[in-house]
This record gives structure tokens, C-alpha cells and sequence, in this order.
């Protein structure tokens, strides 16, 4: 198997967990290349649900092993949580399948705060940040200010650095956010245990990855949210702080480009979104709610309700271009079951003129309308489905119509969340 970065082609919630979960049986090594407890990929096995923040998806297969790059933002106590639930429900997870970059930044008290009293104050022009601190840990890095795990496993240097952020970090609470400060030793003292306890997974993984595909061993790499929520290619600023696009797998794991073989995205069979920013194709009315009950589109990692509404191939075109998606998984279709038409947006109408190009600015965005192709939607249970034969016309025409507007391949169908609900369509990696 070749290596293969897999992406969230809209604003996340994609199902890339789910689709994370049937390739891993295929790879040697899963890794998560950027993003933190601000994801929430959900995986159902014999019933059971499980959502996962930090750890790759691969976790679930047995013999893969599960790698956290350097990309990626930790938030230790939630990792932690996230083993200790892996393992009550049977999951093997000890430092041999599971890897922890030296090099990632850790998620802070004071990142949490900051991030929901931001929030807090920005009222009506908010983000609709999922409030776990990634904003902030993010700018921490770039101002060269933040903790990496090779500091939290060292007392004298995790001291010193917590000490001079903190001091920095609480005047902004106290003066800027009108916050409390927060204090030292405690934060140390339990940061420090953190430290004891992930110290057997750490390790240095971009030596580890490398020297894997030396060896011929296959990675995935398993993006977060998704490529409209990219900090550079998303709709900023209602995006989330890294890239979570398929440049971030090089950055965030110390793999180089020339050893990356393909892009995968997978997209929702229609769109949603949680939080605020432009979505041109988004129903508000009864539609809306009907995919929203019928999807179960609530937020894994908040509760919060997601937006819902039909697909949008100019999104998903402008993902796939910029990120060299080569084929697609379309999750959810069973959802899409029963409605009497089904609508793709195929292009939008801006200040009294046709585009078929994601605008860069969201307040142009904003101001887009949509413009759809009618499909004529099917009644028929699509749970029970396993060949592409099987699939009633309107369906098949429906995924033709999506691979026809956005440039991209369905390869992959997904008709449910458990394991066996999926009809290949085509070769994944020919
Ligand atoms: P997965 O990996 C959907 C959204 C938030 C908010 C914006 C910024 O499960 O697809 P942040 O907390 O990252 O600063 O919030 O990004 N967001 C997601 N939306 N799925 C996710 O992850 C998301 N992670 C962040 O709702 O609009
Ligand atoms: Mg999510």
C-alpha cells in the first residue's frame, strides 16, 4: 500500500473517522498530523460508539500502529481520558501501538480560558470555536511561547517555561478579558503528573515515520477537520487554526512531500457545518431540520447541532484542487433516502454574477447565493446495499452528478456507520 493522506473536503464532521477505519485495515501505521481535542471522529463497531480526539482512528485495528505527530496540539488530561476509555472497552493501547511526538504543543489551562473568554467577548462576531483552546495553543507556537511535550516531560524546562507564559498569558486574562489569573504551582503540579504519565509514549516520530517507510511499512495520515476550515485556504476567519489540508500531513509529522503517494477526501453526501461562518448552500427551513434528525448531526466533540444543507461541488472542487484530492468517499448517502428531490450546488450567484470559483474572502462568500441542479431523489433502504449494481438509478446519477461537478472520482459509498455498510465503486489506489 502506498502512503496516503486522507482529508475532510468540507468544514469538517466529514465521517473521517469512519472512512479512516476501513483503509487502516490496509495500512501499517495511522498518524495525526494536525488539529487536537477539538475533533471528534467517530467510529461504530458491533454497535458500539466511539469518538475519538487525539488518537488516530487506527487504534481500532489491531497491529496498526497509532502515531500523534508533531502537528498535532495535545491536550494531556483528555488524552489521557481518551486511553483509559479505548482500553474499558477492550482496545489494546500501550507505548508499542501508540506514539507521541516530542514536538507537539501541549493544550494549557490558559489556552481553554482565553479561547471561551474570547469567544465570550466577541459576542456577535464570535468564531464558534468548539472552546478547547486550539486558537490560542496554535498562537502560542507561533509566538514561540508554547509548552511541547519534550518540555513537559522535563521538570527544570517545563518550570521555566510554564512560569514565563503564564506571566505573559494572565495579564492578557486579567487586563485584556477581564478574567482571573490563574495560578502556577497548581497548573505545574498537574501538568507535571501528565508528564509522568504519557512519558512511555513519547517519542521522537518523525525518526520513527521515516524510518518506517524506509522500510517499506504504508502510512495514513489522518487529517482533522477539514479543508474548508484550513487557516489558509479556509473561510477565514470562521476556520480553525491549523492546516488541516493536505500540506499540514508534511509540516505536522516530518514526512516529506516526495513520500506521499495520494490524496483522499472524503465529503458528506450533503454539507454541514458547526460554528459560524459563510455556508451558501445551507437550508434553514424544514429541509434543513430533516437532514439535521435524520443525519443525527450533533457535534461529537459539543453537542452543538450542526448546520445542514445540500452539496456543495464549488466547495469540494476548490478542496480537491488545492489539496490534489484524487478520489472521494461520500459518506451519509443513506440520509439522503426518501427526500423527493435532492439538490447539488453547482455554482453561485455573487453581486448579480455566475461563479463557479470559491471566492478567497468570506464576506464575498457571504453575500453568494446559491445555484443548484435538481436531482430526483429514491425511497429505497439504502442500509442493506453492498454492490454498486444495487443502488437505485437516482442514486447512482446523484454520485455521478457530484463526481461530474467537482472533478473528482467516488470511490468509496458509505450507507451507515457500522463497518460493513459500504459499497466500493472503484479501485481505492490503482
Ligand atoms: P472533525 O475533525 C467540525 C470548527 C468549529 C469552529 C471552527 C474553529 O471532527 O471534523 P476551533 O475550536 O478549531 O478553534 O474552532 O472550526 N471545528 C470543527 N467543525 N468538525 C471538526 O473536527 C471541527 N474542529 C473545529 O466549530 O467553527
Ligand atoms: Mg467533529
Amino acid at each position: 500500500m502506498p502512503n496516503i493522506v486522507l482529508v475532510g473536503a468540507q468544514w469538517g464532521d466529514e465521517g473521517k473517522g469512519r472512512v479512516v477505519d476501513l483503509i487502516a485495515d490496509k495500512v501499517d501505521v495511522v498518524t495525526r498530523y494536525q488539529g487536537g481535542s477539538n475533533a471528534g471522529h467517530t467510529i461504530v463497531i458491533n454497535g458500539e460508539t466511539i469518538v475519538l480526539h487525539h488518537i488516530p482512528s487506527g487504534i481500532l485495528r489491531q497491529g496498526r500502529l497509532s502515531v500523534i505527530g508533531n502537528g498535532v496540539v495535545v491536550d494531556p488530561g483528555v488524552l489521557l481520558e481518551e486511553i483509559e476509555r479505548l482500553r474499558s472497552a477492550g482496545y489494546v493501547v500501550h507505548e508499542e501501538n501508540l506514539k507521541l511526538s516530542d514536538r507537539a504543543h501541549v493544550v494549557m489551562p490558559y489556552h481553554k480560558e482565553i479561547d471561551l473568554a474570547r469567544e465570550d467577548a466577541m459576542g456577535g462576531t464570535r468564531i464558534g470555536t468548539t472552546g478547547r483552546g486550539i486558537g490560542p495553543v496554535y498562537e502560542d507556537k507561533i509566538a514561540r511561547r508554547g509548552i511541547k511535550i519534550s518540555d513537559l516531560i522535563d521538570r527544570g524546562t517545563l518550570e521555566k517555561r510554564l512560569r514565563s507564559s503564564l506571566e505573559e498569558r494572565n495579564l492578557y486574562l486579567t487586563r485584556v478579558l477581564d478574567r482571573n489569573p490563574i495560578d502556577f504551582e497548581a497548573v505545574f503540579a498537574e501538568y507535571l503528573e501528565y508528564g509522568e504519565k504519557l512519558r512511555p509514549f513519547v517519542t521522537d516520530t518523525t525518526k520513527l515515520l521515516n524510518d518506517l517507510i524506509s522500510q517499506r511499512k504504508s502510512i495514513l495520515f489522518e487529517g482533522a477537520q477539514g479543508v474548508l476550515l484550513d487557516v489558509d485556504f479556509g473561510t477565514y476567519p470562521y476556520v480553525t487554526s491549523s492546516n488541516s489540508g493536505s500540506g499540514g500531513a508534511c509540516t505536522g509529522t516530518g514526512v516529506g512531500p516526495t513520500n506521499i503517494d495520494h490524496v483522499f477526501g472524503v465529503a458528506k453526501a450533503y454539507t454541514t457545518r458547526v460554528g459560524e461562518g459563510p455556508f451558501p448552500s445551507e437550508l434553514s427551513g424544514e429541509l434543513g431540520l430533516k437532514l439535521r434528525e435524520w443525519g443525527g448531526e450533533y457535534g461529537s466533540t459539543t453537542g452543538r447541532p450542526r448546520r445542514c444543507g445540500w452539496f456543495d461541488s464549488v466547495g469540494v472542487k476548490y478542496s480537491a484542487r488545492i489539496n490534489g484530492i484524487s478520489g472521494l468517499a461520500l459518506t451519509k448517502l443513506d440520509v439522503l433516502s426518501s427526500f423527493d428531490e435532492i439538490k447539488v450546488c453547482v455554482g453561485y450567484l455573487c453581486d448579480g454574477e455566475m461563479i463557479s470559483d470559491f471566492p478567497s474572502n468570506s464576506e464575498v462568500l457571504k453575500r453568494c447565493t446559491p445555484v443548484y441542479e435538481e436531482m430526483d431523489g429514491w425511497k429505497e433502504d439504502l442500509s442493506v446495499v453492498r454492490e454498486p449494481s444495487d443502488l437505485p438509478i437516482q442514486a447512482m446519477a446523484y454520485i455521478e452528478k457530484i463526481e461530474e461537478t467537482t472533478g473528482v472520482p467516488v470511490n468509496i459509498v458509505s450507507i451507515g456507520a457500522s463497518r460493513e455498510r459500504v459499497v466500493y465503486l472503484k479501485e481505492l489506489f490503482s
